[in-house]
């Protein structure tokens, strides 16, 4: 069983790569550009999807993340990667200063689309805190920020198989796997 994952985050390959290998899914990975519109997770999955699949003329994915930081009134959320690539982790830190509460969240959002249906969503989120500083140099963006809710580490100190084991993505990629093999009738 083989699905298309559409993405440029060679970071999000690898993490899907290894939760589908628990679902005996094989991801093809295509670096394909598409529009990323103004709307929520929701919106920018559904779009990208149902866009991409009836560029290609097949079935694919396509998965929208941010963190969501909640004394921030939940910035930078669909902003993530704008805001990672502008004033980045140290930035948010200067941000949250004076602020004691720490709470975050990752969300994840899959969109699965074939070229003659309508998209489908597939959520998974992760709560934690920010951190007083960045570390460990594991996984990508705001990995080194955030600590899941359990854990003394964070995300930037775990391996990426153990990261896979709850992640956000893991809950949408395992989802969307679950559902997925019904649909193939695998
Ligand atoms: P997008 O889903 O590619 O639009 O990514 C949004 C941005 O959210 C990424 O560029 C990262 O900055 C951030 N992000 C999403 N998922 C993760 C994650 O698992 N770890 C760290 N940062 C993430």
């Amino acid at each position: 069983m083989k699905i298309t994952f559409i993405t440029g985050n060679q970071h999000k390959v690898k993490e899907a790569r290894g939760i589908f290998d628990n679902f005996g899914i094989e991801l093809e990975h295509v670096d394909f550009g598409y529009p990323e519109i103004q709307g929520d997770l929701v919106d920018v999955a559904k779009f990208g999807a149902k866009h991409v699949a009836v560029r290609l003329g097949r079935p694919v994915i396509v998965e929208d993340a941010g963190i969501f930081i909640k004394s921030l009134k939940w910035f930078p959320g669909t902003y993530s990667s704008y805001v990672q690539d502008t004033i980045g982790n140290k930035g948010i830190l200067k941000l949250m200063s004076d602020n004691t509460d720490r709470y975050a969240e990752f969300r994840s959002a899959v969109g699965f689309c074939t070229p003659k249906t309508e998209p489908k969503i597939f959520l998974g989120t992760i709560s934690g805190v920010i951190g007083s500083s960045e570390q460990g140099n594991h996984g990508f963006a705001y990995d080194p920020l955030f600590i899941p809710e359990g854990y003394t580490q964070s995300f930037g100190e775990l391996s990426t198989d153990e990261k896979n084991k709850f992640s956000h993505r893991r809950k949408s990629l395992e989802k969307f796997a679950m559902w997925y093999k019904d649909y193939v009738g695998d």
